[in-house]
């Protein structure tokens, strides 16, 4: 297991303040919740980093993040009420603008309100979710991703918490596919799914790039995927477009696959843009924060969506069915034929995930060759990590300015799929 001077990388499970992984986590922008789970007026509490707050959209719906405690008596300010842009605590009414300055003390004949603030923390709505800043000091500038900036249907879906480390998450690797989505692929008629990919990892300016090949065959190889004449030409540009994967530093995965939508299934020259946000709850619950990017426009976008929301009532029950699995009363064959491949995605990945069991107490793993990404990115984590500690200079991310598809390979995605 790797380690760095006395810093092994198990000590990185712990999130909470002060701790290796805890503290450079902080340096970041992270999400907190999706927009469409935060009605304005309706205070939220929120668990990140092993730390609660309280999360409001006033009238104006601009979202603000608070300490999760009323400095007078300590009462959750979640369990208060919005009103206008201002939050008041429900143990003695006071209340408390956006920028956390107390404006009203009403039991005090003398307030002394001028005199008590809230710790706030910047926020910033994107792509559909709320996203803070848990750092000491001016947060860095907000970064955005030019691959979600772009015309098309975006779509945030119900926020994945999983009762496992986020180590379990964010290594997950390529070579899960065919055996972990086996019963989706073969539910779906999905044969891609089940080609056995190899993967090349290189470090990039804003964190590790992946690149993946179909073992010992050229992208033209078409009988390698099962496919039949007729679908070569889409087959060599699924690889195109499947061949990367990119982790931004910390938490995020974007990458492009075939969308997996409900009655879509069939459009094999449609591509989801994903990103995935995966952030530590505390040090054994993660939550990610999945956002896809479709290119559709008009009618055909509104059908889309509409699909796409059919997963949210799917989402109420799947941890059941995944705790059923893990419990073996159940198998992930016996998942229903007409459930959404998102959500069965989602069961498969938790029953493996979850089911791993926390870093410390795995015991020793058997990385292999294949395991190349958990390797670097372990190496990428333990190296910050352990510059911070030593207070040596961080690696400045940076993050691309260009969308990794062309404008005009999106346009012509646009106008295909809406032709
Ligand atoms: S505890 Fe919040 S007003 Fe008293
Ligand atoms: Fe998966």
């Amino acid at each position: 297991m790797a380690r760095n001077g006395s810093l092994q990388f198990t000590d990185l499970e712990a999130v909470g303040p002060g701790t290796p992984a805890g503290r450079y986590l902080r340096l970041f922008w992270h999400p907190i919740a999706r927009l469409k789970d935060l009605p304005a007026g309706r205070p939220k509490l929120v668990e990140i980093l092993g730390e609660m707050f309280t999360v409001y959209r006033g009238t104006d719906g601009t979202p603000n993040v608070t300490a999760h405690r009323c400095p007078h008596r300590g009462t959750p300010l979640s369990l208060g009420w919005v009103e206008g842009d201002t939050l008041r605590c429900r143990y003695h009414g006071w209340r408390f603008d956006g920028t956390g300055q107390c404006v009203e003390q009403p039991n005090e004949d003398r307030p002394f309100c001028d005199k008590i603030r809230v710790q706030t923390y910047p926020t910033q709505e994107y792509a559909g979710l709320v996203f803070a800043y848990f750092g000491e000091g001016a947060a860095p500038p907000f970064p955005r991703y030019p691959d979600l900036d772009r015309p098309g249907v975006l779509v945030a879906d119900p926020v994945e918490v999983l009762p496992c480390s986020f180590w379990n998450k964010i290594e997950n690797d390529h070579g899960h596919r065919p055996w972990v989505h086996r019963a989706t692929a073969l539910r779906k008629n999905r044969s891609d799914i089940l080609v056995i990919r190899q993967e090349k990892v290189e470090e990039t300016p804003y964190g590790l790039r992946g690149s993946r090949s179909v073992s010992g065959v050229k992208s033209d190889a078409k009988s390698s995927l099962g496919l039949v004449k007729g679908e070569q030409a889409a087959a060599e540009s699924d690889l195109q477009m499947a061949r990367y994967k990119h982790w931004y530093m910390p938490c995020l995965k974007l990458w492009f696959q075939r969308t997996r939508a409900k009655g879509f299934e069939h459009r094999r020259d449609l591509w989801d843009t994903k990103a995935v946000w995966t952030v530590p709850i505390n040090d054994h619950t993660n939550a990610s924060f999945d956002v896809s990017l479709t290119p559709l426009v008009g009618e055909e976008a509104r059908a889309y969506a509409k699909s796409r929301a059919g997963q949210e009532a799917e989402a109420e029950s799947r941890w059941d069915l995944a705790e059923k699995i893990l419990a073996g009363k159940m198998t992930l064959e016996d998942l229903p034929d007409d459930m959404s491949a998102y959500t069965s995605f989602t069961i498969e990945d938790y029953v493996t995930q979850v089911g791993q069991g926390p870093l410390k107490g795995r015991g020793e793993e058997m990385l292999a060759p294949s395991d190349m990404r958990i390797v670097m990115l372990r190496r990428l984590w333990m190296r910050e990590v352990g510059a911070l500690l030593e207070g040596q200079p961080l690696t400045q991310w940076e993050l691309p300015t260009e969308p990794f598809i062309p404008a005009t390979a999106w346009s012509r995605q646009l106008q295909g799929a809406s032709a």
